[in-house]
């Protein structure tokens, strides 16, 4: 006889889960289900190392809220804004060295405004952020894969994970472990 192990969570309530992407296209789909699913003043954080597909994923949240721009990765500026169903703005904060400097840019005006918010380097200033987001964690695993692990904050974004997770199921992307 073995030790089953059982989930304090079920499948429903787990608050964070991981897919596989097997390409850039499967990191922008599930960015488009993303920004499909956004509603005013979400905000979603990106964490990964550099060209682990956070700009990728920002394209597909831009392209779910129904522009056709291409979003880059802002380089002098540190905030970029595309006009969309709602606003995106993309912020990348890779060259910041400070929490200080993260609050002196005065991002509130974003993260708290009616547009959606989409966080490069997020880890860079963890405390600048509103409690309630979309942590998405992504993870190089090889060439053309990706591990993107969601950690939804919020009632709101544990529905938009709901659909990601159906999307595992239903797509090409694989799904990973559940846990709470
Ligand atoms: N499964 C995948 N998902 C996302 N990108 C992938 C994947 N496989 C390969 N790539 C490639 O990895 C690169 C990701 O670049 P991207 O600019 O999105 O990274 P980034 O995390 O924004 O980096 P940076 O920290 O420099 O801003 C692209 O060249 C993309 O084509
Ligand atoms: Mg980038």
């Amino acid at each position: 006889m073995g030790i089953e192990l059982v989930s304090l969570e079920s499948p429903e309530q787990a608050r964070s889960f991981a897919i596989e992407s097997n390409g850039p296209e499967d990191t922008q789909a599930i960015g488009r289900l993303l920004g499909e699913s956004a509603g005013p003043g979400d905000v979603f954080l990106l964490v990964g190392d550099l060209g682990a597909g956070k700009t990728c994923l920002t394209q597909g949240i831009l392209f779910g809220l129904g522009s056709d721009e291409f979003a880059r990765s802002p380089t002098f500026v540190l905030v970029s804004q595309y006009p969309g169903r709602l606003t995106m703005y993309h912020m990348d904060l890779y060259r910041l060295n400070s929490f200080t400097e993260v609050l002196d840019l005065g991002l509130d005006e974003y993260l708290f405004g009616d547009g959606v918010s989409v966080v490069e380097w997020a880890d860079k200033a963890a405390e600048a952020f509103p409690e309630s987001h979309m942590l998405v964690e992504i993870q190089y695993t090889g060439e053309d894969t990706r591990r993107l692990r969601f950690t939804a904050r919020g009632a709101h974004y544990r529905d938009i994970l709901k659909k990601i997770k159906a999307m595992g199921s239903a797509h090409t992307c694989k799904q990973g472990g559940v846990r709470s």
